[in-house]
């Protein structure tokens, strides 16, 4: 279903332009083609500035400047060349695996924290001995990291009572005791609250994490508010899409003054979809005039529903644009039929976004698609069922300057690892 800013943000007009106050609307989409074919993912080094920097400044604003840090979860864009401006912004990554550690180490990054969900004591130690800020997510793994006499205790938890990894609200006295125990402290605890709260809900769920911090917590240095920032897929306009961090801000100074959380405790953030999402278009080929039966109409292109996952899991309305076959704009209007956006595999339902887009009836083979907002949880999330090859990626810098940063998959990838002959196991 669309939602009302969905319908609100439909062009009245057939020459309305959605590109001409996009980043993407300036960028050369003929020369990417001509390089890294279709479907592609186009990332834009501006706009995650940008997006960093909103988010700083609202920090700034409200107060909470020097007491704010922001670290992005690196398993939405698991690209450390689109994540690079990032660094010079001064945010960090938050990481969930020991191999996320590799790959970004080689890159040069170093700001981490930790929250690897339900892991073993090798991966714990594995952490302990680097001495980041690790979130761990039950009772048992505390216990273990006590033992050890890790350098620093941090914890997740699950204040949703979800199947999410995390100590759950019931057991927050019980840990307290242990820490007392042990004579220990927490560093920090992270509280991750699902990605469907409004405004409203965040700022009654920081409430209730300074309720925890009070409760059991009172000594813990900082605070985690993880992610669940609200971002509107459907909106075309920045205010509507990002979330209102200005107030959200102000709303926790005035919080934490309120309900006397000392001075001294930091705060941290993990936005994932706030910075990440407008900061990537994918753009695919469309291979038919549209296809018109009596299940409705399709636009088939050489995307796949494999490409992006998360549109349908999510249920998430990506916007779109068409272009015609010299990539200009199609506008649309009164001529504009619903479409299903089809992908290229046989799967009944290899539709990269769910439920149906507008598009211009002059849409026909040649021409193009852009979808938006496919920075977070998109070209991470390709999956190789239908054996669908990964889609190349391309990073637009500063300075308008074209980078391919992952090569468009190969036709074979699917068999990279497969023997072309079997293999005994050895015996003893
Ligand atoms: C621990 C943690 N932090 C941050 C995020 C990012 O969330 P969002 O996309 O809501 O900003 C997630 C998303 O699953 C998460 O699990």
């Amino acid at each position: 279903m669309k939602s009302t800013e969905y319908i609100e943000s439909l062009p009245t007009s057939t020459h309305i332009s959605r590109l001409g106050a996009h980043w993407i609307g300036s960028v050369n989409l003929e020369r990417i083609v001509n390089y890294a074919g279709t479907p592609v993912f186009i990332y834009s080094a501006a706009q995650l500035t940008k997006n960093a920097r909103r988010v700083k400044a609202a920090a700034g604003e409200a107060g909470l400047g020097d007491r704010l840090s922001i670290f992005v979860p690196f398993f939405p864009n698991a690209n450390p060349h689109i994540l690079r401006p990032l660094q010079d912004e001064g945010v960090g990554i938050l990481l969930q695996m020991p191999n996320e550690h590799e790959i970004v180490t080689k890159f040069g990054y170093s700001n981490f924290i930790v929250s690897p969900g339900h892991v073993s004591n090798e991966e714990i130690s594995f952490w302990g001995q680097h001495g980041y800020p690790t979130f761990l997510a039950s009772l048992d793994e505390i216990t273990f990291a006590l033992q050890q006499k890790a350098k620093t205790i941090s914890v997740r938890i699950d204040s949703l009572g979800s199947d999410k990894p995390g100590i759950k609200v019931d057991q927050l006295a019980d840990l307290a005791q242990m820490l007392k125990a042990h004579d220990r402290t927490l560093e920090c605890f992270e509280v991750y609250c699902g990605s469907g709260n409004s405004l409203d809900d965040m700022i009654d769920i920081a409430r209730q994490i300074f309720r925890m911090f009070l409760d059991h917590f009172s000594t813990a240095k900082s605070i985690n508010f993880a992610g669940g920032h609200g971002f509107k897929y459907e909106g075309w306009d920045d205010q509507i899409k990002h979330f209102d961090w200005l107030t959200y801000f102000k709303a926790i100074r005035v919080l934490a003054a309120e309900m006397g959380i000392p001075d001294y405790v930091n705060f941290l953030i993990e936005p994932a979809r706030d910075i990440l999402a407008d900061t990537g278009v994918l753009l695919v080929g469309v291979k038919r005039d549209i296809v018109k039966h009596s299940n409705g109409s399709i636009v088939v292109t050489d995307g796949s529903r494999m490409l992006m996952p998360s549109a349908q899991l999510r249920n998430r309305s990506h916007n779109t644009v068409f272009l015609d076959d010299t990539f200009r704009e199609i506008f649309h209007g009164e001529d504009a039929v619903t479409c299903k956006i089809r992908g290229r595999s046989l799967l009944r339902n290899d539709y990269i976004l769910p439920g149906e887009a507008v598009a211009p009836n002059s849409v026909v083979a040649g021409g193009y698609l852009l979808i938006f907002d496919v920075g977070a949880y998109c070209a991470t999330q390709h999956m190789e069922f239908l054996n669908v090859p990964p889609a190349g990626e391309v990073v637009v810098s500063i300075d308008s300057s074209m980078h391919l940063v992952t090569k468009p998959g190969h036709p074979l990838d699917k068999w990279r690892n497969l023997l072309p002959e079997h293999q005994p196991i050895p015996v003893g």
